[in-house]
């Protein structure tokens, strides 16, 4: 049984909900994923009309790359399903006209708006008494820029909704490849007994991106590449790779392994940010043979920023499993590439063949690839075949691409997946407020040591890998990035 509700995005209007919340939901209507009377409204202060707001709306499904295809027969039975509301989300009266308008059907409320009006729509919703133990809200980052602003937010939230009704999206959890990280770990019995500080010799997480901070400049100037990708996305990703074994497989329980890791992970303060963590900030080069310009020549770029645009840190998780195996992570924008990928290096064996050189044999890796060409690689050693003197080693790759393996499976968009399962009430997927508090001290941490010693950014060019120091993070250790293996 498909559950009713009714999702109502509130800055319905906004970029978010044209280019990715109503594609996700036309998706999920054209696979029968919502039920018969699941309305869909567009909450907006009504800058469009409802035929402007409809067109808009196609012209993004067909332009987003998940979408597989947008025809008028089922154009026209989602477009039953939508509603373009005007009014104020601040104001009680037009939220019960909302309800009245909409029938008695939970309601999701998808909050696609700035957290500084998060208070004053939930008080609002609070006020027109349209909230019932089954509302449901779901709420976009920047959850706040430190651990005190995040529970100023948080507090609001909880003056309106309880835990269970709150979906806090970190869009990464719906991507099909991050979820894949469990299955893939927990499914698989060869894995789980290497999976340890005795044969694991280190793990790097790099999200690189090739687009600058223009367009949004005011808003990541304010942010930086710790706030707006470590704290959350690449976080969540050390936990799935660094989590035990869920006691069962239910939202609570996933969490509570996620939270333990969060909260072994070593502070990293003012002795240690400057050996833990390199910033840098991009400046003018050249991104798939087009030449960009730096951060500080972006359109509304200010005199002076100390904002990094690239960040990479020395991570340690303090824990049993994990004790002196660093987790390299890495983040960038104006990187050579668009890529998210996450390496597994194993240790070395410990007896070589007598007559191989030792340096010859490289050590085992496992190469997780989220984005693009997604798949996992496992690099191992084999026998070069020939009939030369000696044994010739080779690391060579077993390579899965999810797009081979599984061509006639579509690979649904994250904001698909999230969307369903708020719909579900399934909040395995989304960030409890422990796990946020968690990863903003840890960030404050880093912050505030950044600020004592006054670690400045250096500068990189644009189409680079990142400062030369990034490098050195890892040099130093004895080891090095590995390059995309997409
Ligand atoms: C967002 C960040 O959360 O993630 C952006 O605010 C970033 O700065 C984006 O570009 C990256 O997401 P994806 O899915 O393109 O890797």
């Amino acid at each position: 049984m498909l559950k009713i509700c009714n999702i109502v995005i509130v800055g319905g209007e906004g970029d978010l909900a044209f280019r990715k919340l109503y594609p996700a939901l036309y998706s999920l209507h054209r696979e029968n994923l919502l039920a018969d009377c699941t309305k869909v409204v567009g909450f907006g202060r009504g800058n469009f009309t409802e035929d402007s707001f409809k067109k808009n709306m196609r012209k993004w499904a067909e332009g987003s790359e998940y979408v597989k295809e947008v025809d008028d027969q089922t154009w026209s039975t989602f477009c039953e399903r939508v509603m373009h509301f005007v009014g104020d989300a601040t104001s009680p009266n037009d939220i019960q006209r909302l309800q009245e308008e909409m029938g008695p059907e939970e309601i999701v409320f998808y909050l696609s708006t700035p957290p500084s009006i998060f208070a004053p729509i939930c008080k609002a919703m609070g006020a027109a008494g349209v909230v019932t133990e089954s509302t449901r809200l779901v709420v976009e980052k920047p959850l706040g820029e430190s651990l005190a602003s995040f529970n100023v937010i948080n507090d609001t939230l909880f003056e309106t909704f309880e835990e269970h009704q709150i979906y806090r999206i970190d869009h990464y959890l719906g991507k099909e490849t991050v979820q894949n990280l469990l299955a893939l770990r927990f499914a698989n019995i060869f894995f789980e007994p290497l999976w340890n500080r005795t044969y694991i010799d280190h793990v790097q997480i790099t999200v690189a991106e090739s687009v600058g901070a223009g367009g949004r400049w005011n808003y990541y100037n304010e942010s930086g590449a710790l706030r707006d990708m470590v704290q959350n996305h690449l976080l969540q990703l050390v936990c799935l790779v660094a989590m035990e074994f869920p006691a069962r497989n239910k939202a609570d329980d996933i969490r509570d392994e996620k939270l333990k890791i969060i909260r072994c992970l070593k502070p990293i303060d003012s002795a240690s940010v400057q050996t833990h963590t390199v910033r840098g900030q991009y400046v003018e080069g050249s991104v798939n043979h087009e030449l960009v310009p730096g951060y500080m020549q972006e359109k509304d770029a200010q005199d002076t920023s100390t904002t990094e645009t690239f960040v990479a840190i020395k991570a340690e998780i303090e824990n049993n499993r994990w004790q002196g195996v660093p987790f390299y992570l890495r983040t960038g924008k104006r990187m050579a590439e668009r890529y998210s990928e996450i390496v597994i290096q194993f240790k070395p064996v410990i007896f070589k063949f007598i007559d191989v050189d030792p340096n010859a044999i490289n050590n085992n890796q496992l190469v997780i690839r989220l984005q693009p060409n997604e798949g996992i690689e496992m690099k191992m050693m084999n026998k070069v075949p020939g009939l030369s003197e000696g044994t010739k080693l080779q690391h060579v790759g077993l390579n899965l691409s999810f797009e081979e393996a599984f061509e006639d499976h579509r690979s649904p968009s994250a904001y698909e997946r999230l969307l369903l399962d708020v719909t579900r009430g399934d909040q395995t997927l989304f960030m409890r407020s422990d796990e946020l508090r968690g990863a903003w001290s840890w960030v404050d941490g880093m912050i505030d040591g950044w600020e004592r010693v006054n670690q400045v950014p250096q500068k990189y060019k644009a189409g680079s890998t990142g400062p030369d120091d990034a490098l050195g993070l890892l040099i130093k250790d004895g080891r090095r990035w590995q390059d995309f293996s997409g």
